[in-house]
């Protein structure tokens, strides 16, 4: 998305604004309705000035930003994990342009991410983007289609992955959990933490976009039930949640 058009979205948001005061002034919406229509248009507000702040001319093209990328609120929060301490390897559940974000963080230090993906043709395409980048060396988008796993009581299709060595990494600093996507089945991002969990650094972060969703909500209730953990979920329009382990030394929310 480029320059222009976030500052023609948030021209739009503020009309949008405007509008409703105007609405309201003519007696068509209570104070709560629009209260809440206020709060919606602060939340994308919020989602648009990171975005501002993630578009660094780091790459050598806009990116294709949809609804399904990761929200930008997420990223720049990862980014600022990465300022904070050292990550040098990262896994990634569902590919795409937090991928190209991620290797960029991870390439200043020479780190790694395993990016996993069951869409084939998606995930030739975000490798292809990862070439051009020059970002190779950083990031491997491995195609693994989804079969059936027994997770925490609960049988979900999940990526086709033996263990959490077949990853090719030590261990994982930081684990991002944004796929496989919800119409792949119901509780599609459960098996993320129980497969991996064994090949995570003591001080891990664990991120899950979507945590507003009945069923993410549900995932993190009993992912905290299986590890214990201290569980962050962001506000705005689109929350997602940070989990750190217990006894990890990131627990203050550093
Ligand atoms: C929530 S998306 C993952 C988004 C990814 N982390 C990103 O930031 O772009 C979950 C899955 O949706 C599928 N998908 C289909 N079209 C997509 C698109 N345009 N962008 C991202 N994911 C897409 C992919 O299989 C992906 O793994």
């Amino acid at each position: 998305m480029s320059g222009e058009t976030l500052v023609a979205l948030a021209v739009v948001l503020a009309a949008m604004a405007a509008a409703t005061v105007a609405t309201l002034a003519y007696g068509r919406y209570s104070k709560r309705q629009l209260e809440r229509r206020l709060k919606r248009i602060e939340a994308r507000l919020g989602e648009l000035s990171s975005l501002v702040t993630l578009q660094e001319p780091v790459f050598s093209r806009p990116l294709p930003w949809t609804s399904w990328t990761l929200s930008a609120g997420c990223l720049l929060r990862i980014r600022d994990s990465f300022a904070k301490r050292p990550i040098r390897t990262v896994v990634e559940c569902g590919a795409g342009i937090s991928t190209l974000h991620i290797g960029r963080f991870l390439a200043a230090d020479g780190g790694r991410l395993v990016a996993l993906e069951d869409d084939e043709v998606w995930a030739r395409a975000i490798q292809r983007l990862v070439k051009e980048e020059g970002l190779s060396d950083v990031v491997t988008v491995l195609y693994r289609p989804l079969v059936e796993h027994q997770v925490l009581g609960h049988r979900v299709r999940w990526y086709d992955l033996g263990s959490p060595a077949d990853l090719g990494l030590d261990s994982i600093d930081l684990l991002l959990v944004d796929g496989p996507p919800g119409v792949s089945g119901p509780m599609a991002r459960l098996p993320a933490l129980p497969i991996l969990a064994p090949a995570l650094a003591d001080d891990a972060e664990i991120f899950l976009d979507d945590a507003r969703r009945p069923e993410e909500q549900e995932i993190l209730r009993l992912w905290q039930e299986a590890l214990p953990s201290k569980l962050e979920t962001s506000r705005g329009a689109r929350p997602y949640a940070r989990l750190v382990l217990e006894g990890s030394p990131n627990r203050q929310g550093n």
